[in-house]
């Protein structure tokens, strides 16, 4: 299969008339989000969403996201609007923002991974929400990357997860925050995030007056309850050892693991801020760096975090040292995936 790319950063009704009619014929497409990159099929049908799994590899069990462009879609997925998802809803969306909520019978089987929820989000990015109003269908969309890798914030690496295996990308440039969306469980009696993303858990708290995180998100022994977080994830293709704690601690832990791997005659990469790559530039001369931002500015570090891990798979590294950030706000999802990238090797300074 041949696979179009087709540039809609300025625009491009065309584009998105002809993306809407594959998705309508039961094809993919892969589309950007304010968020990562997704690869979406009508959300109703149980075999367009098939192709869905087969093309990224995914474990069945894995649920998709329903992506809907108002709130009249939003009832065709849902069977009832609890009132904390109400206000969520009135507050976030549309935004980097998921709601898990009582499903409706015309979500297929095939693609709620035998949950009696659903999961419902309404992007923001145009490019995205025009693609949906266009299509006139709920769109279910993963992100568009093959199961288990980064994923993509940029149509360069969905062509290079998916080329030859979907028919369409639309090319809207990258994604804002390059991190997945905040799930929400508003199913129990408190608001539970499943997966932090840029909606905070300070802002749902302030909003709500309560909000907790999922057991499988703090605890190693708990299930996550998000079938998807229980998966290894966001992995380059080298070992990734993740460096926590008060930035020059870090800063000089990584220094000392750096200098000994580069005296084994080995190749270190470092992944971290401006100020640590600066600071070890002269340490460690032979590292490879991916520099993710300035030290704080978390909305940089998380728009830069998924091409820093995927840069890492074309460079000739033995072994990544990454730096962490601080662990509010945006922070709390960069952790999460640095942690999950890191396989759980994570040193504590
Ligand atoms: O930002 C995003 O959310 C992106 C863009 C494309 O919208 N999408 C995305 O989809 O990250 P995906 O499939 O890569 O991750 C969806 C996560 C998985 O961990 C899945 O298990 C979880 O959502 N999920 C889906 N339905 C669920 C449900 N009913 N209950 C609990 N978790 C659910
Ligand atoms: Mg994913």
């Amino acid at each position: 299969m041949q696979t179009i790319v087709e540039d809609v950063r300025e625009g491009n009704g065309a584009a998105i008339a002809q993306a809407a009619e594959i998705i309508r014929a039961g094809e993919l497409v892969a589309f950007p989000t304010e968020t990562v990159y997704g690869l979406g099929a009508i959300g109703l049908d149980g075999d367009a969403c098939a192709k869905i799994y087969e093309a990224k590899g995914r474990p069945s069990d894995n649920p998709l996201i329903q992506h809907v462009s108002d709130r009249d879609m939003v009832k065709r997925v849902a069977r009832d609007i609890p009132p904390m998802a109400e206000k969520l809803m009135a507050a976030f969306m549309p935004g980097p923002l998921t709601l898990i909520l009582p499903r409706s019978e015309a979500v297929p089987d095939k693609v709620t991974g035998g949950l009696d929820t659903v999961a419902v989000r309404m992007p923001e990015n145009p490019v995205a929400r025009s693609l949906i109003r266009v299509a006139d269908v709920p769109i279910a969309a993963p992100s568009a990357n093959r199961s288990g890798r980064p994923s993509p914030t940029t149509a360069a690496a969905v062509l290079r997860d998916l080329e030859g295996r979907i028919p369409m990308i639309l090319n809207g440039g990258p994604c804002r925050y390059g991190v997945e969306s905040t799930i929400v469980d508003c199913t129990e009696d408190v608001a539970t995030i499943l997966r932090p993303g840029a909606i905070s858990m300070e802002e749902i708290r302030e909003l709500l007056g309560d909000c907790r995180l999922d057991a499988g998100l703090v605890e190693a022994s708990a299930a996550p309850k998000a079938p998807g977080m229980k998966y290894r994830h966001y992995a380059p293709k080298a070992p990734l050892t993740l460096f926590v704690g008060e930035p020059a601690a870090v800063e000089q832990a990584i220094e000392e693991e750096a200098k000994k791997i580069e005296s084994a005659g080995k190749t270190v990469g470092l992944l971290g801020s401006r100020e640590l790559l600066l600071k070890l530039s002269g340490a460690v001369p032979s590292a490879c760096a991916q520099n993710y931002g300035h030290r704080g500015d978390l909305l940089t570090n998380a728009s830069r975090l998924y091409a820093c891990l995927l840069a890492f798979d074309g460079l000739p590294v033995d072994t990544i040292l990454a730096e962490g950030v601080e662990e509010k706000d945006l922070g709390l999802a960069i952790l999460n995936r640095l942690k999950k990238a890191s396989g759980g090797h994570v040193v504590q300074v």
